[in-house]
């Protein structure tokens, strides 16, 4: 009833909590359009718990962007020791089988790439750190690129652009817009810049599980998908290729996506939260 505890947990009263927000969705869902449901709609609470995960996630990334440079391997210590002494779970270390903390993807590499300490970086070399904490059972999960000293104009250009992709597609971000506006801003910035979109792998819902719905796609078609509503989490991460798209997987280690012509892909990652006003960006 209007007088009981709200669904989502707050403690506040249904009518001054997610009443309204219950209208707007069953209007929506009467014209035939894809609906969050519930469970995809984080508390009070579980926000708390993600902002958490970020904070450690952030900083943990702060500290690669630190120490990272020509030379040092990719092992995967220093994000391992980071998060654990300070309260939080590295989300990749066993995730499905993944054996490290963290994924490190360098050049060709497109995502999943593993760090070792057999790999050592190079000066212009371009390298994707990709770190997901826990904290509480509450999931946080960012990328960035670094450039590793003197990087060619060409990959520096990939990497730029590929976080412009990134800020255009938070920009698409609007509560009560749709899923397919994200990957539409993107496709089409990447395509102006003469590069291509990762299809294989996409952006997710997150905090409550590693990955969760709805599925963000990086390339779309704007007013289609699920509709965005206030108090979702998921992340944007858009990977850009140099070339062709296509891409094929370590036989090997079963995990780590190389660009199928062996050019130069980037990404960045950031997890957001829909507010009724826009996003809050909770992860970086
Ligand atoms: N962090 C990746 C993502 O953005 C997932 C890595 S899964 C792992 O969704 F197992 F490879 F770590
Ligand atoms: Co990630
Ligand atoms: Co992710």
């Amino acid at each position: 009833g209007k007088n009981s505890p709200c669904w989502c947990g707050s403690g506040k009263k249904y009518k001054h909590c997610h009443e309204e927000w219950d209208n707007t969705i069953n209007v929506l869902k009467l014209q035939g359009k894809i609906v969050p449901s519930h469970n995809l709609i984080k508390s009070e609470e579980d926000i708390k718990w993600i902002k958490k995960a970020a904070k450690i996630n952030n900083a943990v990334l702060d500290l690669v962007g630190e120490k990272i440079c020509a030379g040092m391997t990719t092992e995967d210590k220093l994000v391992y020791d980071y998060t654990t002494s300070h309260g939080g779970i590295p989300a990749c270390l066993g995730y499905e089988g993944f054996p490290k903390s963290v994924c490190t993807s360098i050049n060709n590499e497109i995502c999943h790439g593993i760090p070792s300490e057999k790999v050592v970086l190079k000066d212009g070399d371009i390298i994707n750190v990709d770190c997901t904490t826990i904290v509480h059972k509450h999931f946080a999960d960012a990328s960035r690129m670094f450039c590793i000293g003197h990087v060619s104009e060409e990959a520096k250009r990939l990497v730029e652009v590929t976080k412009e992709c990134l800020e255009i597609g938070k920009e698409a971000v609007r509560p009560w817009g749709y899923i397919g506006d994200i990957g539409a801003a993107i496709q089409e910035h990447a395509h102006k810049n003469g590069y291509s979109v990762v299809v294989d792998f996409c952006g997710h819902g997150v905090g409550n599980a590693f990955h969760e719905d709805p599925y963000v796609h990086h390339v779309g078609i704007r007013n289609t998908g699920m509709v965005i509503a206030p108090g979702m989490v998921f992340t944007i991460e858009p990977m850009i290729n140099q070339g062709t798209r296509d891409l094929y997987i370590d036989k090997d280690n079963g995990w780590t996506s190389y660009t199928k012509d062996g050019k130069l892909s980037a990404q960045w990652e950031n997890t957001i939260l829909v507010t009724e006003k826009g996003i809050e960006v909770l992860a970086w």
